[in-house]
């Protein structure tokens, strides 16, 4: 027999709909029948339940626990293995190691014109002034950055930024800010929960009464009971067909989730596409997208194309290899797209000209990598292309708040938009882990009251609860025969041919028309496994990912100007009238968009940005 995925909820139109028939105000009351179909379930009672256990979520933790508030930290892996660890080139902080003339509002202006100017201003000003606090705090704390020889904490050039203003750990970072702050949350006696997913918020579109999900490893049911919860769960690139995260991180679940409680989602046009992705063809399927870190070029990395130009002498001759990611990237399609690739579709990426033991110590990652695949990168070059790297939009939150707009539901990290608007700032986000961490943990902390010890547990919070667990089993049973990774990948192929580095409105309309046959797929979906398998996450993280690429694509669709990481070959022009967020909310069940105007920099930030500060590329040769 072939059944429905779960739901008529999961992945199928109605979807958005969901959100709305799931509200408590629907099924409230005492007089609720609770189905005997239920399996058993755990009920798990937090003040605060932040989900997502990278950066963003353990600084938050951090800060709660330094305030005295309780919570639990959950995270799909094992604890310590999050797509933190995947960030390499360094986090940027205006300490003026190097270059004393540096300060937090160049920074700010920095990341204000890699924006674009439609980052939210305050969010950028937190960032950037709180950062160089953020990094002595990360020092004191452990973290073993590498050092100046007077024993300054050593800074390096990052693409676009007006100074050396990249803090380091070799080329392994993300993993060491991680590894710090965890060690910090267990000196603190955060409670963390490996391999835990959420699939629903229980919400009535107002406000947040907990969670639903469960354990990967057991496969049994956990209903949270907790009035907060901070998402900080990831962005969304690994929707597309390339991309640098791994298969089953970065899927969306944090805005999905947020978008069906009752938030608004903004800036989802913008995706930041990587200039350096390893090229599959060349070293393996696994390795297709993974990311040669900036690091790269910002010690000096120069790219090729097959004829041997290098050819961003043509694209951008003062910031060369170091300008945005948006112009590189484009630049490297552009090459390929023009024949003057390599036979496996990539460019070269050259960093042998440099001393072989200073690529060994300022790069020991990528050396020990393509070592491993038999190429000595002080020797000979690396191919790369353009990969889906970060996702610019997300929930959007009053950033003195961290609030989503629905009551006790906060969002940091990846999940949210605001700080980077149409294009990121390599550093820039391991920064707004730590630094909108940090403020919003603060907040928190200062909403959590006593009553939130023992939350109210009522029989419309356990029937929503159970309807979704018998979801979860029916999506489990699904045996048709598609299964979710192959429309994954589908899904991954439609966006990357539609809405990827080049857009147009024709392109974006062959995505949601491609999204629709994906959806009506799922009708013959096929889950190899209980709740514990591989098969049942993917079918969890396909409805995610419609949700997120359906309202995606209908922003890129908005959006008729070019900025930034959108780039629409039919309005190739920044048009100023669209200096404005786009944003993505549920209204009767349908997905909807609306905009809202951009605020205004600090006067300190306007001066900074009138000074026209800007990296002079030939500092490094
Ligand atoms: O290339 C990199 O090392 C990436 C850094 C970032 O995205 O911030």
């Amino acid at each position: 027999m072939t059944r429905n995925p779960p739901t008529d909820r999961r992945a199928s139109t109605r979807d958005h709909a969901s959100g709305v028939e799931g509200r408590l105000d629907a099924a409230d009351g005492t007089d609720t029948v609770v189905d005997d179909r239920c399996p058993e379930y755990d009920v798990v009672t937090t003040p605060v339940l932040v989900v997502g256990a990278g950066a963003a979520g353990a600084r938050v933790a951090i800060e709660l626990a330094e305030s005295g508030i309780e919570s639990l930290v959950i995270g799909k892996r094992d604890h310590g293995d999050a797509h933190t660890t995947w960030a390499a080139g360094g986090i940027n902080a205006a300490l003026g190691s190097l270059d004393p003339d540096d300060d937090w509002a160049i920074h700010a202006a920095d990341t204000l014109n890699e924006g674009h100017h439609l980052n939210d201003p305050e969010a950028v000003e937190l960032t950037a002034k709180g950062m160089p606090d953020r990094i002595r705090e990360l020092d004191e704390w452990g973290m073993p950055f590498d050092r100046t020889d007077d024993g300054t904490i050593n800074q390096r050039y990052f693409g676009a930024q007006s100074y050396r203003r990249t803090c380091f750990v070799g080329d392994r970072t993300g993993e060491a800010v991680l590894e710090t702050l965890i060690d910090r949350a267990r000196e603190l006696e955060v409670p963390y929960r490996d391999n835990v997913m959420i699939t629903r918020l229980l919400s009535d579109g107002t406000r947040i009464d907990g969670a639903v999900g469960f354990d990967m490893e057991t496969g049994q049911g956990m209903l949270f009971r907790t009035n907060h919860v901070v998402l900080a769960a990831g962005g969304f690139s690994a929707l597309y067909h390339r991309h640098s995260s791994r298969d089953d991180e970065n899927n969306g679940d944090g805005q999905a989730l947020a978008l069906e409680a009752g938030a608004r989602l903004a800036d989802l046009e913008f995706v930041q596409f990587h200039p350096t992705g390893m090229v599959g063809d060349r070293y393996g399927e696994e390795w297709d997208g993974r990311l040669v870190t900036e690091a790269v070029r910002g010690e000096g990395g120069r790219l090729y194309n097959a004829d041997g130009e290098r050819f961003m002498e043509r694209y951008s001759p003062d910031q060369m290899e170091l300008d945005a990611r948006d112009v590189v990237a484009r630049a490297i399609a552009q090459e390929i797209r023009e024949g003057r690739g390599t036979e496996t579709g990539g460019v070269y990426l050259d960093i042998s000209h440099r001393d072989s033991e200073y690529v060994r110590d300022r790069l020991p990652a990528m050396v020990e990598r393509f070592d491993s695949l038999g190429v000595d990168i002080t020797e000979e070059p690396m191919e790369v292309a353009p990969t889906a790297h970060y996702t610019m939009g997300g929930v959007g939150i009053d950033f003195r708040t961290g609030e989503t707009g629905v009551e006790g539901l906060y969002a940091v990290g990846e999940t949210v938009a605001g700080v980077h608007g149409a294009n990121r700032l390599g550093g820039n986000s391991l920064a707004e882990t730590v630094a909108i961490g940090k403020h919003v943990g603060d907040h928190v902390a200062s909403e959590v009251t006593d009553g939130d010890d023992e939350p109210e547990l009522t029989g419309g919070h356990r029937a929503l609860a159970e309807r979704e667990f018998r979801a979860l089993d029916d999506l489990a049973a699904s045996d048709g025969t598609i299964t979710p990774r192959e429309l994954l990948d589908d899904l991954g192929d439609a966006l990357w041919e539609t809405a990827g580095i080049l857009r147009d409105a024709e392109g974006l309309r062959n995505g949601l028309d491609e999204l629709a046959d994906i959806r009506a797929r799922t009708a013959d979906l096929r889950v190899d496994g209980d709740r514990t398998s591989r098969s049942f996450e993917y079918a969890v993280d396909l409805s995610f990912s419609l949700t997120v690429a359906e309202a995606m694509l209908r922003a890129a669709l908005e959006r008729r100007e070019s900025r930034g990481a959108h780039y629409r070959t039919d309005f190739p022009e920044t048009n100023p009238s669209w200096r404005v967020n786009i944003l993505v909310s549920i209204d009767d069940g349908e997905l909807s968009t609306s905009h809202r105007g951009v605020g205004e920099p600090s006067a300190a930030v306007r001066e900074a940005l009138e000074e026209g500060y800007e990296l002079d590329y030939h500092h490094l040769e």
